[in-house]
């Protein structure tokens, strides 16, 4: 039976609590006391100070389910909504972080258990990305993350991403790093044998989609634009719940899953109109 959003979110909180993790509620979305951001645009932003080091964090691990807003700054989503099938102004992202206790294998490891045990996703739809370096800012591979990937999926399923890409930081200024993003292929089968899924990662395929980031925080960007190291090494992961959702119950848009349907039902009844939306899975995953 398709597993509902309800249960996704809770699997989620679960597996990291098992883990070790504190479970903490979604922060406002509204920020206040940071000038740096306008609102909430990504799960780590209630913990900035634990990273930089200038406050502790109440467990060295934590887990969430954020609301956040993109429609503003660097991580603006506004231009695509409405426009494809999985980019939302105000979404949940899914979280767990480490703030100076475990680093890039655990992490790693954990994605796959909860995306391919937990959830039960298909390992050959999955694809992970890992930053190439950039010889401007003095930043090297991240060999570390593509050996760490290479013990579950084959080298044809990892590829280097760029700076744009596969540098993650939170606003102009603020904690960064380099991070590895894993996306799934949820085209039909047919399609797949055309055109391997690798070839279609980061090129906006509405099908082809990012689903969860690991950042491995390890610098601060400064105002003049240089990056300082951090005096410890953190774990910070967003995971786009819609999209999770969309994949584990074979939608091929985040707006045919549970999260919007009973709502997008609920308005067109209350129209006195039908909807054309699909209810059934739709995709090779549900
Ligand atoms: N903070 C990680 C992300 O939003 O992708």
């Amino acid at each position: 039976m398709t597993m509902q959003a309800h249960e996704i979110r809770q699997k989620f909180l679960d597996f990291f609590r098992e883990k070790g993790h504190l479970i903490v509620p979604s922060a406002p979305m509204v920020l206040k006391n940071d000038p740096t951001l306008m609102f909430t645009n990504s799960g780590m932003a209630q913990f900035k100070d634990f990273f930089l080091g200038h406050d502790t964090p109440p467990a060295p691990r934590i887990a969430d389910t954020q609301k956040c807003l993109r429609v503003t700054g660097k991580h603006n989503d506004l231009e695509d909504v409405g426009h494809d099938t999985y980019h939302h102004t105000m979404f949940e992202m899914l979280g767990n972080w480490s703030f100076g206790d475990y680093f890039k294998k655990e992490a790693i490891a954990w994605s796959w258990e909860l995306l391919t045990e937990v959830y039960q996703l298909p390992p050959e739809r999955l694809y992970a990305t890992v930053f190439e370096g950039d010889a401007t800012e003095n930043l090297a591979p991240d060999t570390e993350a593509l050996e760490l990937w290479k013990q579950y999926l084959p080298e044809d399923q990892i590829l280097f991403g760029n700076k744009k890409d596969n540098f993650w930081e939170m606003g102009e200024t603020g904690p960064c790093g380099p991070c590895s993003e894993i996306h799934i292929d949820l085209r039909p089968e047919a399609e797949r044998q055309v055109k391997p899924g690798r070839e279609l990662v980061n090129q906006d395929n509405p099908l082809v989609i990012e689903i969860w980031n690991n950042v491995f925080m390890q610098f601060e960007r400064r105002a003049d634009k240089s990056l300082r190291p951090l005096p410890a090494q953190h774990v910070d992961t967003g995971m786009g719940f819609e999209r999770l959702c969309m994949a584990i119950q074979g939608k091929t848009s985040n707006y045919d899953t549970d999260v919007f349907q009973p709502l997008i039902q609920d308005v067109a009844q209350k129209q006195g109109c039908a909807t054309a939306r699909p209810t059934k899975p739709t995709s090779p995953c549900g």
